[in-house]
């Protein structure tokens, strides 16, 4: 990183900053309700070297398209030409709205945490972002404020309405253990990955651009949930707060297509709080069971599975050793998470691979992944 930075800068780096993607285990598209999620940050991440400038200039180069952005802080504005700038831009716009005084920055980025695949690429960058901020400008700012401040900039800035996890675990993530968020409190607890078993992630290789405007139109429905339930349960602020029992007395009064998103929401909240508890008893069977039914309910209540997913899982749940196999972040596209047996990984690479190339004609790409810890400096130059 230090010798890309110097071909462009003349220079070496102050730093060089690690941000990991991540993959959730369980608990999909309930952070925005309130609820609960049990993300891992993984051994893929975003590096960002930089250095502090005299002026109010931020010049940006992005190492894996061969592109500069560059920018004043003094006016920020969206750059429809490199849309990859707008997650410094609206890093930069988000701190100085809290007061912080940034200084200007020369930087250089790259990345292996695929593209919209749903392994939280642009969580990375805008924690990466904040982070090289945050050290340089000895911005006083504790990891969660740092990831509340860049779900903002991917809210207001970017326009994508996301919930708290991606840069939430990307932040405060820990090694060989996933994060039990709350995300209303933001509290956390960890749950260390078992022994010999591997988080596996299976990329279907499609990207869809719809996903904004679809993951956008399930928050409004969830929403639309909460309103109407509100008149049964007045004490409801977020699905996070409807048992299944609630649920079940209520449902009927709900019109079909929010009764399923909240179905899903409410189920997905309590399947996340019994894998956790199974996790710790080292029950992997139930773990597994609750993640293959996570996937079922993603894909028949909730409706952000794809074709390409459902063949990638239904590949992985023939495998013995298997424990559990879903989808993973926001859906139509992107990554499948298997929790697996570490005898059985070889198996698996070879038996969904050619089923789910069988089924698509696509070859997908599988990894193994490490739980890693959240945003660190790995690099602090020769000063
Ligand atoms: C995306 C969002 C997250 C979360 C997931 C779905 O990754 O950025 O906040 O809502 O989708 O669980």
């Amino acid at each position: 990183m230090q010798n890309r930075f110097r071909q462009f800068f003349g220079m070496e780096a102050a730093l060089v900053v690690c941000a990991p993607g991540r993959v959730n285990l369980i608990g999909e598209h309930t952070d925005y309700n309130d609820g609960y999620v049990l993300p891992v940050a993984i051994d893929r991440s975003v590096l960002l070297a930089a250095s502090p400038r005299s002026d109010w200039r931020v010049v940006v180069h992005a190492l894996d398209f061969d592109q500069q952005a560059e920018f004043s802080l003094d006016d920020i504005t969206p750059d429809a030409e490199h849309p990859w700038s707008n997650y410094q831009r609206g890093v930069a716009w988000v701190l100085q709205s809290e007061g912080f005084t940034l200084p200007g920055l020369n930087a250089a980025l790259t990345s292996d945490v695929p593209i919209g695949a749903g392994l939280s690429s642009s969580a990375a960058v805008e924690v990466a972002t904040a982070y090289a901020w945050q050290v340089l400008g000895g911005l006083e700012l504790d990891r969660v404020r740092l990831a509340l401040l860049c779900q903002r900039a991917e809210n207001e800035f970017v326009g994508m309405n996301c919930g708290i996890m991606d840069q939430f675990i990307s932040a405060l993530g820990q090694r060989d253990s996933a994060l039990l968020i709350d995300c209303r409190s933001l509290d956390y607890e960890l749950v260390p990955i078992p022994a010999r078993t591997a988080v596996v992630v299976a990329d279907t290789r499609m990207r869809r651009d719809l996903v904004a405007s679809e993951y956008n139109a399930r928050r409004r429905e969830c929403e639309e949930g909460v309103r109407l339930l509100q008149r049964y349960l007045p004490g409801i602020t977020a699905l996070r707060d409807v048992s299944p029992a609630q649920f079940a007395e209520y449902q009927a009064r709900l019109p079909d297509g929010v009764r399923q998103r909240c179905r899903h929401v409410v189920h997905e909240n309590d399947r996340v709080l019994r894998a956790v508890a199974a996790l710790r008893a080292g029950d992997l069977d139930t773990f597994g069971q609750l993640m293959d039914e996570s996937h079922t309910s993603l894909r028949n209540d909730y409706e952000v599975s794809c074709p390409e997913l459902d063949a990638l899982v239904m590949a992985a749940w023939r495998v013995a050793g298997v424990y559990g196999s879903r989808m993973t972040g926001a859906g139509f596209g992107g990554c499948t998470v298997s929790l697996v047996d570490e005898g059985a990984v070889e198996a698996f690479r070879e038996r969904v691979a050619s089923a789910y190339q069988a089924a698509t004609g696509i070859a997908p790409e599988i990894y193994v992944c490490r739980a890693e810890a959240g945003v660190s400096v790995v690099d602090s130059g020769s000063s």
